[in-house]
């Protein structure tokens, strides 16, 4: 074992940036299904790969472990995640949140004491007003492997994939409030960053699809007026990850440029 460890899982377009903000300094190990760019490991940074599919609860545990063995785990952001143009509903589900639960889980048994885990949401699940507070207790009780047979959980794995991406972040906010006490007993804490319309790959992709003006008009109408960028995530990230979110547990933080303000307060135009 050696010295402080930052994994991110999901070495897309906000975890590299997460990556690049916050690695400076630790052993970062970048965790994804797919192949790693190895853009970081070229700019000096101290990277490590590993093949993950947050979707299994093996493949997680495994690389718990991994990071574990190679030193102290102070941070953990976890980004991977499907989208609805890019997977069908029961991908989303699969992936969005029930792979968000292993991760929770996982991780919960290896962050070092006084250190704290970001995972990534979206403003889709804010746009919904919220679950229906059965479904949100049925899936604030139930562990990872019970998750996927809920039946709130199984009517979105069978339904339309857009709604099914709103249900599962909507969720994941649900699986942070659950696990902000737990995480809390090993003096560590937990947090969501909900991202509006961020300009990844995945983003470009939703632009591209059948809700793309929908978006454009919601960025347009929101306070800041433009999508956000990687870095945007990155700083949100690096901020709950700190010192100074030392009092920030089982919080979601809407990282959208204004554009839930502008859909729920009426102004969308
Ligand atoms: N980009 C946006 O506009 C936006 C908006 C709101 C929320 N989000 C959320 O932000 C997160 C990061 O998205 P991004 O924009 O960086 O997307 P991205 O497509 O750039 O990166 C996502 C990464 O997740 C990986 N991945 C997918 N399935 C995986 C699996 N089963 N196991 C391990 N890795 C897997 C992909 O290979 C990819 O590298 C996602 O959870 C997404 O839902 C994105």
């Amino acid at each position: 074992m050696s010295g402080d460890v930052l994994v991110v899982i999901g070495a897309g377009g906000m975890g590299m940036a997460i990556a690049r903000r916050c690695g400076s300094g630790s052993l970062v190990v970048l965790a994804d299904i797919g192949e790693v760019s190895s853009a970081l490991a070229d700019e000096a940074y101290d990277i490590r790969t590993h093949h993950v599919d947050v979707s299994d609860p093996a493949s997680v545990a495994a690389l718990a472990k991994a990071a574990a063995e190679l030193g102290r785990v102070q941070s953990v952001v976890h980004t991977a995640g499907v989208s609805p143009v890019q997977s069908p509903a029961d991908r989303v589900i699969g992936v969005d949140l029930v792979g968000t639960a292993h991760v929770i889980d996982a991780f919960g048994a290896v962050i070092a004491p006084g250190r704290a885990a970001v995972v990534i949401s979206s403003m889709a699940g804010h746009l919904t007003g919220g679950l229906p507070a059965g479904d949100e207790a049925a899936i604030a009780g139930a562990g990872a492997a019970d998750l996927a047979v809920l039946p709130c959980v199984r009517a979105a794995a069978d339904g339309d994939p857009g709604l099914a991406y709103a249900f599962a972040k909507a969720a994941v906010s649900v699986l942070v409030r659950a696990a902000a006490q737990p995480w809390g007993r090993r003096g560590a804490r937990i947090n969501a960053i909900s991202p509006g319309v961020i300009d990844t790959t995945m983003g470009q992709a939703e632009l591209d699809g059948p809700s793309g003006d929908f978006m454009r008009t919601m960025v347009d109408a929101s306070g800041v007026g433009r999508p956000g960028t990687p870095d945007d995530i990155a700083a949100a990230a690096e901020f709950l990850l700190g010192p100074g979110a030392a009092f920030i547990t089982g919080a979601d933080l809407l990282v959208d440029g204004g554009v839930v303000a502008a859909v729920r307060s009426g102004q969308l135009g």
